[in-house]
């Protein structure tokens, strides 16, 4: 596409979100191209708080499947729509609710802490949900109690650290994080011997005790910004840099390994001007999982920043 055809198709996008009264959410991870027409881009858990309090009729949620989905649950009266529909996240699908319902039946006593990176019918099943955000402030929430953390075992052995609180961890992961190891780590600092190491709880756990920051997507830019460092190696999904860069032109950010989400990528601005003009592919909730779900995210929504 050149820059002409860039710029009408952004033309249109602007036109189409007034005549629709939408508001685009988009994540760190979208395209740089996407992230630059959103009016608002975040973490999972600001992106879920926007979609909670919109005063929009449409949401165009570029992000992946239970994004679009948590925000249809908070806000059944909007349209929402994601532009790539077939943007899934391979760790929400480690998790069913049927299994979920198996794992509960043997500790009937647990409650379970759902990482929003979940379907809407494991919502429904869970007692309260988090983001790697508020992931440590949720399990405090529920204090004494016994918990099943589903579906990531890396953030949940990192809550369990921070909490020091036992927590029973589901055998999911996310693959793009996952795949990173603690021998990456060390060559970066072998290579960037200035840089701080910065990664997503979603790495391994050998991974997040070697880093000099673990936090969510957001956190990792709040730290970036705010550090004294000029270098930074960056252990999350690329499209971070995007605003990483825009924050701190000055600072040098370099990646621990080639960490790319294929999902997060199938959104392009094509897709969006689409969205906005058909109001298609709409993400719905049946309304008796919406109703079951709804309060694991309310809940979570209520904790105490
Ligand atoms: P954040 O909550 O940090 O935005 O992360 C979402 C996600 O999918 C990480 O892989
Ligand atoms: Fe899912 Fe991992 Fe992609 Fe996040 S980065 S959406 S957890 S596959």
């Amino acid at each position: 596409m050149n820059d002409l055809e860039r710029n009408q198709l952004i033309q249109e996008i602007n036109d189409l979100r007034k005549q629709r009264k939408a508001v685009i959410l988009a994540h760190y991870y979208q395209p740089g191209e996407v992230q630059d027409i959103a009016d608002f881009v975040g973490d999972s858990l600001q992106l879920a708080q926007q979609a909670a309090a919109t005063e929009a009729e449409v949401i165009v949620f570029c992000g992946v499947h239970f994004m679009a989905e948590s925000a249809a649950i908070l806000s059944p009266d909007k349209t929402v729509v994601l532009p790539a529909p077939d943007a899934g996240c391979p760790m929400a699908d480690m998790v069913d609710a049927q299994s979920l319902r198996e794992e509960k039946a043997k500790f009937p006593t647990y409650k379970v802490v759902c990482y929003v990176n979940s379907s809407a019918e494991v919502k429904a099943e869970s007692d309260i949900c988090c983001t790697s955000s508020n992931a440590e402030k949720v399990v405090n929430s529920l204090p004494g109690e016994d918990i099943l953390f589903v579906p990531d075992q890396n953030l949940g052995e990192y809550v369990a650290e921070k909490t020091g609180r036992e927590i029973k961890v589901w055998p999911g992961f996310c693959p793009t994080h996952h795949r990173i190891t603690k021998d990456d780590v060390l060559k970066s600092r072998e290579q960037y011997p200035q840089a701080k190491v910065l990664v997503h709880p979603e790495c391994r756990v050998e991974v997040w005790q070697q880093a000099d920051f673990v936090g969510s997507t957001a956190g990792i830019i709040k730290y970036a910004e705010s550090s004294p460092a000029e270098e930074f190696v960056i252990g999350t999904e690329c499209g971070i840099l995007h605003e990483l860069q825009k924050r701190c032109p000055d600072k040098k950010f370099y990646m621990l390994t080639n960490m790319v989400c294929p999902n997060m990528k199938k959104t392009d601005l094509k897709k969006v001007r689409d969205s906005l003009l058909n109001l298609e592919p709409k993400i719905t909730v049946p309304k008796e999982i919406r109703e079951k779900a709804i309060g694991a995210l309310e809940k979570m929504l209520a904790v105490k920043k």
